[in-house]
Formats: C-alpha cells, sequence, structure tokens
C-alpha cells in the first residue's frame, strides 16, 4: 500500500462504514458514477466542506482517459495504489482534450484521478479514493466540480476548479454542451417519429 498522505482516523473509519452500508442499501439501479459522486459529497459533507457539482466537460474528459484504461488489468501500481509522480503520461493527451473542446489552460488545475476496482464495487470505489493518496484531493477546497466515467473495471474522477485555469470551460464557450443538447433535441426528434 502506498503510505505516505493516507490518514485513517477512528472518525474516518466510521464514516466509511456508514458510507457502505447506505450505498449498499441506495437504489441500486443509480449508476456506479452518480454513486461515486454521492459518496464522495457525503464524504466532504462530513468533513464540513461543500459538496462538488458535476462538471459534464470534466465528465467527458474523464470517459476519455477511462477509455485508455479500459483494457489494463489492475495491478498494485495502477490507479489510486500508484506511487506519487508516475501516474502514467498519454501521448495522445491532447487529442483526448479536443475531443472535449478542451484547451490545456481551462484543465490545468483539475486532477485526474484513475481507480481500478475489478466489478466496481461501489464501497471499494470510494474507499480508492476516501482511503488512498486520493484523499489529499478530496479534501481540498480548491476543487469545486467533478466529472466521472467508468470504462470495464476502471473509473475515472475528474475534479475542477471554479477559476479560469480549472473550470474545464470549452474554447466557444460551452461548444459540448451545446453538442449535447443538439444530440439530446435529434434523440427527441427521432424518438418523436418513432412513437
Ligand atoms: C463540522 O462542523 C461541526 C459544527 O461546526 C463540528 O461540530 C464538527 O466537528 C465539524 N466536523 C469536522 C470533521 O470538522
Ligand atoms: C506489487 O506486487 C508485486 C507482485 O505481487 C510485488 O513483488 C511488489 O512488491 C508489489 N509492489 C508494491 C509496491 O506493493
Ligand atoms: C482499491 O481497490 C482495489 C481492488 O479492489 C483494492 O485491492 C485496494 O486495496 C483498494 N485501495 C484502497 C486504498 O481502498
Ligand atoms: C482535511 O484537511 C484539513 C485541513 O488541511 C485537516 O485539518 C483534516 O484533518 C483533514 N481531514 C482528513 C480526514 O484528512
Ligand atoms: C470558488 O469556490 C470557493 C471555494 O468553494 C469559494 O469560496 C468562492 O467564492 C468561489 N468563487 C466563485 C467565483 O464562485
Amino acid at each position: 500500500m502506498a503510505g505516505s498522505g493516507v490518514r485513517s482516523s477512528p472518525t474516518t473509519s466510521a464514516f466509511l462504514l456508514i458510507a457502505a452500508v447506505s450505498l449498499f442499501y441506495s437504489a441500486r439501479s443509480q449508476d456506479t458514477s452518480s454513486q461515486l459522486l454521492q459518496g464522495i459529497n457525503s464524504y466532504r459533507t462530513f468533513l464540513n466542506l461543500s459538496t462538488l457539482t458535476e462538471n459534464q466537460n470534466a465528465a467527458c474528459l474523464a470517459d476519455q482517459v477511462a477509455q485508455q484504461f479500459k483494457d489494463q488489468g489492475c495491478t498494485n501500481t495502477t490507479g489510486a495504489n500508484t506511487v506519487p509522480g508516475t501516474n502514467e503520461q498519454f501521448p495522445n493527451f491532447p487529442d483526448l482534450l479536443a475531443h472535449c473542446h478542451l484547451d490545456p489552460l481551462v484543465t490545468q488545475d483539475g486532477q485526474i484521478l484513475p481507480a481500478c476496482v475489478p466489478g466496481l464495487t461501489p464501497s471499494l470505489v470510494l474507499a480508492n479514493f476516501t482511503k488512498s493518496q486520493y484523499n489529499q484531493f478530496l479534501n481540498d477546497t480548491s476543487y469545486t466540480g467533478a466529472g466521472i466515467a467508468s470504462e470495464g473495471n476502471w473509473i475515472v474522477l475528474v475534479l475542477s476548479t471554479n477559476t479560469s485555469q480549472g473550470n474545464f470551460a470549452t474554447v466557444e464557450g460551452g461548444s459540448a454542451i451545446l453538442e449535447a443538447s443538439v444530440r439530446y433535441s435529434l434523440l427527441s426528434l427521432f424518438l418523436a417519429l418513432w412513437f
């Protein structure tokens, strides 16, 4: 286990037990990503920090990164167990950003936190973030937003700030959101024609 930065006080352990139990009983139809966001926000509320709001553009990047990891197995050197500073760098990272219409300038203060958990068991997923070196980012008031995506056994959390260096605002002022709404309109149109 990566030891440094892992804090595990009795209070934190009690919180995690409660969180794990409530996750277990919470609606199972919820997908893994929204369960993780909910778990992290309960954790932040517990720490008296503001909750993270969903950032669609960060979620787009999270999905791109998750696709890169998808075919890799979980080992003790991947995901939340990564030794700090050895995080995998993607040569095609600029393409991943471009896919989401993101300029590197608006993501530089963000954090990309990948975790690998076989079967994405919700309580293990939450622990991979709250009880690993990633805790230092979850326990940080500079982050105000989050985007989460999962592929295979991988789940990626991208944290955003509310500053221009980390808000993940798209270059053309929200083109990704616009595209999503256009796709949604087309889908509605399609459904309207179908039924
Ligand atoms: C959160 O705030 C409450 C009320 O101010 C306080 O009693 C509690 O100890 C705080 N919790 C943490 C984890 O700081
Ligand atoms: C990772 O696992 C391998 C093989 O199981 C082991 O040899 C190595 O010491 C482990 N590394 C860490 C950092 O735990
Ligand atoms: C993260 O999940 C993996 C796979 O379930 C597990 O082996 C590891 O101990 C977890 N790490 C933490 C910090 O919870
Ligand atoms: C979170 O950070 C604050 C301030 O840095 C610190 O007082 C607190 O102990 C941390 N809590 C945990 C659970 O790491
Ligand atoms: C950004 O977030 C911080 C911390 O939550 C808050 O204090 C600040 O007022 C926010 N700034 C803006 C411009 O929303």
